[in-house]
């Protein structure tokens, strides 16, 4: 078989194919539309499996039972873009009005990264909560980091972030946070165990049973619903209310509102939503 492949065409019936699966596995929801980027992506997966049709594609993927190639689907599908300390105001609103209330020593913390791409987002919490308790390693506060992609927990988990990553962490804090592991450009910086010790990854699809019991102090839920539907953002914005404290945070995406939605939550300041 050729290592090359013209490109195949794409039809109507097996873009619908391929966005049911993908809306039925993980709850993203591929409008029509979306035929030249779901194209181009899958193109990566059809040359990794040297397949000449998305037909060929879609029956691959059903006679897979490890439903490995699903999800390997659904992970060039995902857009995985994150930054350290990424809309900065909600780190702002933890800060001000959230962590004082966090004060107790033995208080227990929790909070959960839903969605937690290759870490960024789990890590700006861990090093705000270090500037805040700088006994933090004695205090019984805790990250619980998900996300569907575990190629993107594989790099999270390494840790290991090159210098046009960390452009939005200010110089002290990389000083004083990270370790330059490689010093010819690009730089490459690996975070310090102190930090990485107060996050967990783990992979969850958010469409599954969650195993967790909870409850969490503030759950960080933040563009990944953007890319459901509105019964699936109600289902799952309900399921964090229940794992939720009362008095918890919910913060989604500043471009994310849940104003299109039924919620019990009361709304705070964009983006952020409490119990
Ligand atoms: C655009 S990133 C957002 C990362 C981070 N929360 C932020 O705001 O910077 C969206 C992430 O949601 C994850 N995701 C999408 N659908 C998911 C699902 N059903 N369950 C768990 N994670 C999912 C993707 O793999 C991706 O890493």
């Amino acid at each position: 078989m050729p290592d090359t492949l013209v490109s195949p065409e794409l039809t109507k019936r097996q873009f619908q194919q391929i966005s049911e699966q993908v809306y039925r596995l993980c709850g993203i929801y591929l409008p029509a539309g979306k035929e030249g980027l779901v194209k181009s992506r899958l193109m990566k997966r059809l040359r990794a499996l040297r397949l000449q049709s998305f037909d060929q594609y879609l029956h691959y993927i059903e006679q897979d039972r490890s439903g490995q190639e699903l999800v390997a689907m659904v992970e060039v599908l995902t857009t995985n873009k994150t930054s350290f300390f990424r809309e900065a105001q909600h780190f702002d609103y933890l800060r001000r009005y959230v962590f004082p209330t966090m004060r107790h020593p033995s208080q227990r913390v929790r909070f959960w990264s839903a969605g937690c791409s290759s870490g960024e987002e789990p890590f700006s919490l861990a090093i705000v909560l270090c500037e805040a308790f700088p006994d933090i390693a004695q205090r019984d506060i805790r990250i619980l980091a998900t996300d569907i992609a575990t190629r993107m927990l594989q790099k999270a988990r390494e840790a290991i972030y090159e210098q046009d990553v960390l452009r939005e962490v200010p110089a002290i804090l990389l000083q004083k946070y990270f370790t330059c592991i490689r010093y010819q450009p690009p730089r490459a910086y690996r975070l310090n165990d102190t930090v990485r010790a107060l996050v967990r990854f783990a992979r969850l699809n958010l469409m599954d049973p969650w195993p967790m019991k909870g409850p969490f102090d503030v759950i960080f839920c933040r563009n990944v619903m953007i890319y459901f539907d509105r019964p699936t953002q109600q289902r799952l914005v309900q399921r964090f209310w229940e794992l939720l404290k009362p008095g918890g945070y919910l913060l989604v995406g500043h471009s994310e509102s849940l104003s299109a939605i039924v919620h019990p939550f009361r709304y705070v300041q964009p983006a952020v939503y409490v119990k």
